[in-house]
């Protein structure tokens, strides 16, 4: 695991793009893993940047993206896609059928799930791999337990991830309760990952995953027997360290 301490978050982000990027260089059909939240804003505004420059061109890749909540559409403002759609699908040069997210709203949510799986493994696996990290020590939306879940599932989030989120949502009640979510084994299928990690509010995560034991209480935890995983951090959230 390599480990690499910015300034700020607004570096944080710039260096993922700048990986993002010569992943894309060097392989023009790559598969990549992106994740919502506010950790990756900044490297989505910076590869828009590289796209509409010219310098990266997103036309073959394909994407596919951590998690999705059950029950919103891809319209609704607060689901993942439309984020995607937002930050970064309708800011680069990439056709809408090479973007997958895990469909909340299928009525078969287990076969959807296996669905998806199948659809990373026919494109022939994730590349690069972008990853922010809860509070609670998620990845994806897989919360602290007592195993780590290995493929595409569906899952009932955390009272803590709810309370996390509702600042998008007009009150807790309409949070949706449960999600689909890659599983930890997807994540770790990845040939390769950037854990981004910013924020004062993230120095105790970041000491116990990068530092604790490895467990599934702290789902980030086992990033660390992965061969090739880059963390990007700001000063603020490595203080602990
Ligand atoms: C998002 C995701 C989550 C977030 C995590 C951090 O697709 O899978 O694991 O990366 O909740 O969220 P932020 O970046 O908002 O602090």
């Amino acid at each position: 695991m390599r480990t690499i301490i910015f300034r700020d978050k607004q570096a944080v982000g710039e260096a993922a793009a700048i990986l993002f990027a010569a992943q894309v260089l060097k392989k023009a059909n790559s598969v990549l893993g992106f994740a919502t939240g506010s950790t990756p804003l900044e490297t989505y505004a910076a590869l828009s940047g590289l796209s509409q420059r010219g310098i990266v061109d997103f036309s073959e890749v394909r994407t596919y993206n951590l998690d999705e909540y059950v029950g919103l559409s891809p319209a609704h403002e607060q689901s993942y896609a439309y984020f995607m759609r937002r930050n970064l699908f309708s800011k680069i040069n990439i056709s809408p059928e090479n973007c997958h997210l895990p469909d909340g709203m299928a009525r078969d949510l287990d076969a959807e799930c296996a669905s998806y799986e199948r659809g990373i493994d026919m494109d022939g696996g994730i590349d690069l791999q972008l990853l922010g990290i809860g509070h609670n020590g998620h990845i994806g939306f897989n919360e602290p337990g007592d195993a780590f879940p290995d493929a595409t599932h569906c899952m009932t989030l955390t009272p803590e991830t709810v309370d996390a989120n509702k600042r998008f949502f007009t009150s807790a009640d309409e949070v949706p309760r449960r999600a689909l979510s890659m599983g930890v084994g997807t994540i770790m299928r990845a040939r390769a990952i950037v854990l981004l990690i910013h924020g004062a509010d993230k120095a105790d995560i970041c000491q116990k995953a990068l530092n604790g034991p490895i467990t599934p209480r702290v789902p980030a935890s086992i990033l660390r027997y992965h061969p090739n995983v880059t963390v990007l951090l700001d000063q603020a959230a490595a203080a602990k360290l």
